[in-house]
């Protein structure tokens, strides 16, 4: 034991903070965070952009239960006790820029429509492999009551990621009938 704290003690000194799984872990938390706050901003960029009712609904639900994933994470710090490191999500960053792209090209009413509800989807995928990853850590490191917090919010994005896909293949299927005529 002794050893260990020997060689956490001296790895800190060659590194720049993050040092143990723990440490891993409020990054990768904190990183979501972020992520969070980044797709509020994609959902209202894609709600105003989109034409189809049912993808706008979906979007617009979706919204609603991001702000409660934002609560949801801050109800896992408190019970950390630690608040949020200043990060960015640059993946989350990446996938708004796509968006951004999309929205500029102004692309017929219905590709715009396919592409956002790709996007989004592309975007679930992206938190539910975050959020799967993160309730491992929670796990493993003892944290019980954080990793099942966390797991709500890994449902959310589940359910939201089939009732996109759904919306998705529908906007396609039209989409190739529309290309068609
Ligand atoms: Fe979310
Ligand atoms: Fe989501």
């Amino acid at each position: 034991m002794a050893t260990a704290t020997k060689e956490s003690k001296s790895s800190k000194q060659k590194t720049s903070g993050m040092n143990s799984a723990m440490d891993l872990f409020v990054h990768e938390l904190s990183d979501i965070r972020s992520a969070e706050q980044i797709v509020i901003s994609m959902l209202e960029q894609g709600i105003k952009a989109v034409t189809n009712e049912e993808l706008k609904t979906g979007l617009e639900a979706h919204l609603e239960e991001t702000r409660g994933h934002i609560d949801t994470l801050d109800k896992a710090f408190k019970e950390l006790d630690l608040e949020p490191e200043d990060v960015e999500c640059e993946g989350a960053k990446g996938l708004k820029r796509e968006l951004d792209e999309a929205i500029k090209e102004k692309p017929a009413p219905l590709v715009l429509d396919a592409m956002i509800a790709g996007g989004a989807a592309k975007t679930e995928h992206y938190e539910i492999s975050g959020y799967s990853g993160l309730v491992d850590q929670a796990k493993l490191l003892g944290e019980d009551s954080v990793a099942k917090l966390l797991s709500q919010n890994l449902k959310d994005e589940e359910a939201a990621l089939k009732k996109l896909e759904k919306v998705e293949s529908k906007l396609q299927k039209e989409l190739v009938g529309e290309s068609k005529k």
